[in-house]
């Protein structure tokens, strides 16, 4: 049986990669998806998941609109330089007006809804901001007793940051929320930059998604023309970091961590230098990865081998497994 997935998104250009990895993967159910602000508002960020879901044929898969602004703060307007100013990398998706709504809770009360009818079983993946979930938190702290466990794309363990030179995107735009999610009674798996930054996606990978005849796959490969551009400042050449699939991959079981120990984690809420850094515990860890009694958040600093080759192949099999189609790109 597929496990159920609960799936927190900005929806992004690495974003839209994840989402149509969980898509193709017979693993996991996504059973519901909230947005929240990031790299887009949070109505854009449902808009955008909407209209993959539909290029995907499962517009079943319901969409629910998030938090706005952290929680702390106001949304900063995004981050149009690395994902296009529709956060897709400018591509245009038409969509049937019918699949266009989102669900009327929002993306906190449904991950609590979902909870009370998955107990014990549902699984947390998350790869924006963490603001949706510690408002779950906030309104039912008995959340983590229902939840196996919590995937999160974040934080910069022992690399710099990419929005301050410490601070990595999801957590730097709510470091309140990071800390909420990480001090809860829950495992949680952080997929940080160390590792994220060493799995990349190269023009080849890239032509092969365009080459596909599945709509969602061909739009992704489409967006990430833009991402790739971005990332010429980082790597010197047209490629990309793959952030949110890896995170994806990890939760999914389609790529293993290497080195990843259990360590105690804090998120710096300060309003110095260091806000938004993830201050993990790795004293200790010289000889090998050595799991600290107690720390409930594992991190992840190496993988086993590369997301790159096994993430194509899994959207290049929409080609045979996603019949239901019906939206161009
Ligand atoms: C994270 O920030 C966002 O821009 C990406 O979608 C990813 O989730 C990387 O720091
Ligand atoms: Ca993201």
């Amino acid at each position: 049986m597929p496990r159920p997935v609960y799936f927190d998104c900005d929806t992004g250009i690495d974003d839209s990669m994840a989402l149509a990895y969980l898509l193709a993967s017979p693993e996991v159910e996504l059973v519901g998806i909230g947005s929240v602000h990031g790299n887009v508002s949070a109505a854009q960020g449902a808009g955008n998941t909407l209209a993959l879901l539909q290029l995907a044929g499962r517009g079943d898969v319901p969409v629910a609109v998030g938090c706005g602004d952290p929680l702390v703060g106001e949304f900063a307007g995004g981050a149009p330089h690395v994902h296009g100013s529709n956060g897709i990398g400018e591509i245009e998706v038409e969509l049937d007006e019918a699949a266009r709504m989102p669900v009327a809770e929002d993306a906190a009360d449904m991950l609590l809804r979902l909870s009370n009818e998955h107990p014990g079983e549902l699984e947390i993946i998350a790869v924006g901001p963490l603001t949706n979930l510690a408002v779950a938190l906030q309104r039912d702290p008995s959340l983590p007793e229902r939840i196996v466990r919590v995937t999160a794309m974040g934080g910069a363990a022992l690399v710099p940051g990419n929005i301050t030179c410490v601070a990595e995107a999801n957590i730097g735009h709510d470091p309140e929320a990071a800390q909420a999610v990480v001090s809860a009674a829950w495992p949680v798996t952080l997929v940080p930059l160390d590792t994220t930054l060493e799995n990349v996606l190269e023009e080849a990978d890239r032509e092969k998604l365009c080459a596909s005849r599945h709509p969602l796959t061909r739009a992704v490969g489409e967006m990430l023309d833009f991402y790739f551009d971005f990332y010429v400042a980082e790597y010197g050449r047209r490629c990309s970091a793959l952030h949110d699939p890896l995170a994806a991959a990890l939760a999914v079981g389609g790529m293993r961590p290497r080195v990843a120990p259990a360590v105690p984690v804090e998120v710096d809420v300060t309003d110095g230098p260091g806000r938004g850094q993830t201050v993990c515990d790795l004293r200790g860890q010289r000889q090998g990865p050595v799991d600290r009694p107690g720390a409930n958040v594992r991190v992840v600093l190496a993988t086993e081998g590369q997301l790159a080759p096994h993430m194509v192949e899994r959207l290049l099999s929409f080609e045979t497994v996603s019949p239901g189609v019906h939206a161009a790109v």
